[in-house]
């Protein structure tokens, strides 16, 4: 067996972890540049989670709050600019997955040259970043323990991810607490994400038994806790949970990477802007469907492990179970089920799939996917 895997340096996972920010930040520099998206950290009142025990630890603080829902590499090209103007030391990220992506794009490119943009596509990155500490405020991207960051570059319309072996975050604090306020709409959103990393992980090409390990417990979690934190969304252990399903999933898909879903899910959310969780969780049960006849033994696996079905219940039942669960959960959580009804419309799939064809989620994929299957994915999708 061979490995070779790249994960989280530090990670502090648990309810009131950012009582430790302060300190864990101090260690790395005085003087940070605090990331965050424009308005839910104050709405939700977790900003004074954040800023109190970074002034208690005598951090000074250059806040930069103009991430959007949808992050493009300008927005990262600004921070990279207030950054180097205020001298700031450390880049601290506290958001959902786009705030993570930008912060983790501003440090890795804090000593680079050039435009944000020119990285996306494929200038090599021969600077080391600033050090980068990241606070996930939503269980869904899992950036907080990966190196790849997804932006758009404005100038093309078009998303693409970027990776780089040193983004890694240098710390990880991770507490459930800051999950509490998602509104419920979100909450769906951002766990199928969370969901589709840990299915789409398991059963990658690129799996090993240290991705497994992780994206079968993923997977556990989030399906024993999704309809809890949904439903009763005060519920702590059920929050608790799902961030670390979220977490374990991200650790996987680091290595492993995704599938076909996300090679869809991206061209698909820039076309009609719409958010990444729900594509996700809209075209995970069409794209297990045609994954099915070469990973039923693994779906077999994942709902036994999840409990969705008994020990004895033979294999092909089982996956056919894991299957049928992920269709039902999307109406379940109160999703829309299908993309036509979102904008997609026929005409448009030769360019969503071609633009598929292009990602590195795609050659993941278990099953090779041509340009027919995809849109025969979409299709089913309308
Ligand atoms: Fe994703």
């Amino acid at each position: 067996m061979l490995f070779d895997i790249y994960a989280p340096a530090r990670i502090l996972f648990g309810p009131g972890s950012t009582y430790r920010l302060g300190e864990e930040v101090a260690a790395l520099g005085k003087r940070i540049l605090l990331v965050t998206g424009r308005q839910s950290l104050k709405q939700s009142g977790n900003i004074e989670r954040i800023t109190q025990p970074l002034a208690v630890a005598g951090i000074e603080t250059v806040a930069f709050d103009e991430v959007s829902p949808e992050p493009v590499t300008t927005t990262v090209d600004a921070g990279r600019r207030r950054a180097r103007e205020e001298s700031c030391a450390v880049v601290v990220g506290v958001g959902g997955g786009s705030v993570l992506d930008v912060a983790k794009a501003i440090a890795g490119l804090g000593h680079a040259e050039g435009e944000t943009r020119e990285y996306l596509h494929g200038r090599e990155i021969t600077t080391p970043g600033l050090p980068f500490v990241a606070v996930p405020t939503t269980a869904g991207s899992g950036s907080e323990v990966t190196q790849s960051v997804v932006l758009v570059d404005p100038e093309t319309g078009k998303k693409s991810s970027l990776r780089n072996d040193r983004w890694l975050p240098r710390v990880a604090v991770v507490d459930p607490i800051l999950t509490m306020s998602m509104p419920r709409e979100l909450t769906a959103q951002t766990g199928m994400d969370a969901l589709t990393h840990a299915v789409e992980a398991y059963t990658s090409r690129w799996a090993n038994a240290y991705t497994r390990s992780l994206s079968r417990e993923a997977v556990r979690l989030i399906v024993q806790n999704f309809y809890t934190a949904h439903k009763l969304p005060g519920r702590r252990d059920a929050r608790e949970s799902m961030l670390l399903g979220s977490m374990l999933a991200g650790m996987a898909l680091n290595v492993a990477r995704a599938g076909a879903v996300h090679a869809l899910a991206h061209p698909i959310g820039t076309r009609y802007g719409l958010g990444h969780g729900l594509v996700c969780g809209i075209l995970l049960p069409y794209v297990a469907e045609f994954n099915l006849a070469v990973v039923e033994g693994e779906y077999a696996e994942l709902a036994r492990h999840a409990g969705l079905v008994s020990a004895g219940v033979p294999e092909h039942e089982a996956a056919g179970r894991f299957v049928h669960y992920l269709r039902r959960l999307t109406n379940r959580l109160k999703l829309p089920e299908k993309l036509g009804p979102l904008g997609l419309i026929a005409e448009d799939i030769p360019n969503l799939v071609e633009a598929a064809m292009d990602s590195s989620s795609l050659a993941a994929n278990s099953r090779k996917a041509t340009r027919q299957d995809l849109a025969a994915i979409l299709k089913r999708s309308l």
